[in-house]
């Protein structure tokens, strides 16, 4: 394995599990520092459990058991003064965030006569807002030591749409738009801000039971494998019904790599061909 980010640190918020897991492991699989960062706690306005303790411990053990040094905070991204803090720790303790990976995120669906204020705000503010504090805890000491690679999670559904996917559709959405702001303002100090499109990944977000019911309402116990046709056929072109997370990941490292350097602004699709579907 490549040691190309020996000497950096990097943050990945949503860590826990999935594809901010994935992230983290594949920065310290490649030599650098790792600030991990999730809430480790369910949202009553979600119907799938998020992240835990537990989980967040075990991605650190992965971490460490590479050889690399590791903050890990316990942290909600739409809370400000939570990620200012987590930031202040990783800055003491390893020196520097060189590179922040703004991957926390929750899904939810309801079509707009259900949709409840309490949906709005927990995905505008997991997503959105979210996103909004993670860069704005880590851009001043990327501005100070005029170095930065930041890369940011939308979705497929970030260039798109889908019918009863309001709250989540909108959040991805202002996430392209933070991120493409974000490169004009920061392009000047040598950061970079990207963003990655993500289509359906194998991960708990889209394998759990409420998903599975609302695709085959006509099942008593559906699993993954009675909806991953459906899926399949939906919004990807490629006949696969997810990608693994290490798919993304590998764009993550491409977007923070030394050779990424005038990259800026952009959105990168890993959505097995899901974007083609696009005006541009
Ligand atoms: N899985 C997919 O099909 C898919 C597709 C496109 C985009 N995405 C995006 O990818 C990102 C990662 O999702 P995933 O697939 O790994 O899902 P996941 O549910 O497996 O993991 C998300 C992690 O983020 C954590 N989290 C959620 N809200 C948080 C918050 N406010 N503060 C801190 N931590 C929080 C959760 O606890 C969980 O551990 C999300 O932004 C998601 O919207 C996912």
């Amino acid at each position: 394995m490549s040691q190309d980010f020996q000497g950096r640190v990097a943050l990945v918020t949503g860590a826990a599990r999935g594809q901010g897991r994935a992230h983290a492991v594949a920065f310290a699989e490649r030599g650098a520092d790792i600030v991990l960062c999730d809430r480790c706690e369910d949202s009553a306005a979600l119907d799938y459990s998020l992240g835990t303790r537990s989980e967040l411990a075990h991605t650190e053990e992965l971490v460490t058991a590479l050889g690399r040094r590791c903050v890990s905070g316990q942290a909600d991204t739409s809370d400000r003064a939570a990620m200012d803090e987590l930031v202040r720790r990783a800055e003491n303790e390893l020196g520097s965030v060189d590179i922040a990976v703004a991957n926390a995120g929750v899904t939810g669906v309801s079509p707009i006569g259900e949709h409840t204020s309490e949906l709005w705000h927990e995905v505008i503010g997991s997503n959105l807002t979210g996103v909004f504090n993670t860069l704005a805890a880590v851009t001043p000491g990327m501005i100070a030591r005029k170095y930065g690679r930041i890369i940011t999670t939308s979705s497929m559904m970030g260039r798109g749409a889908s019918p009863a996917m309001a709250a989540y559709v909108a959040s991805k959405w202002g996430v392209i738009g933070l991120t493409k702001s974000l490169a004009m303002e920061l392009a000047a100090h040598h950061i970079t801000v990207n963003s990655v499109a993500p289509g359906n990944i194998a991960t708990p977000m889209v394998q759990n039971d409420a998903m599975y019911r609302r695709f085959r309402p006509d099942l008593t116990d559906p699993t993954w494998e009675d909806i991953a046709p459906t899926l399949a056929g939906l919004t990807h072109l490629q006949p696969v019904a997810a990608l693994d997370p290490e798919e993304v990941s590998r764009v993550v490292l491409f977007l923070a790599a030394e050779a990424s350097a005038h990259l800026t602004g952009m959105v990168f699709p890993i959505d097995a061909g899901a974007g083609a579907k696009n005006n541009a």
